[in-house]
């Protein structure tokens, strides 16, 4: 049995900065994602440090909240069967240089703080990260 999945999905401001979104955009269509919703918006550090709440306790925590508050991103909710697991495929590996070819993280990312995009790690965590963007 196969269904419809929703991930979040952001383009960061590295990318965003760079007018890299309409090609990251067609990357998620051509493999085969719907764009169900999108934003372009700029958060608060106090947005970032509640997004990325699981992470408050590791050391990088404090610059990635003023990373991802730092300029403009895109917020999308994506829409596939399996749609978590095959976003995080399509971004590679969560820093640049481990990232295979063919990833939008090889293609676009520069380091692990700017590596392009963010994507949801499990289904209950993409329904919260979803919730935190679009709930209005
Ligand atoms: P993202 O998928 O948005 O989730 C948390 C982010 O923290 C991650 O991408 C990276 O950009 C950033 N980050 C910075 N340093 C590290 C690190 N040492 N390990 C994992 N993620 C890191």
């Amino acid at each position: 049995m196969s269904s419809i999945e929703q991930t979040l999905s952001i383009i960061k401001p590295d990318a965003v900065e760079r007018n890299l979104d309409k090609e990251i955009k067609q990357m998620f269509i051509k493999n085969g994602f719907t764009i169900f919703k999108e934003k372009k918006i700029q958060i608060e550090k106090s947005e970032a440090e509640k997004f990325y709440k699981v992470h408050e306790t590791k050391p990088f925590y404090s610059d990635l909240c003023s990373y991802l508050s730092s300029g403009p991103i895109v917020a999308m909710i994506l829409e596939k069967e399996n749609a978590v697991i095959d976003n995080r495929k399509l971004m590679g590996a969560t820093n640049p240089k481990d990232a295979e070819d063919g990833t939008i993280r090889k293609k676009y990312g520069i380091s692990i703080d700017k590596n392009s995009v963010h994507g949801s790690d499990s289904v209950e965590n993409a329904k919260k990260e979803i919730d935190f963007f679009f709930r209005d």
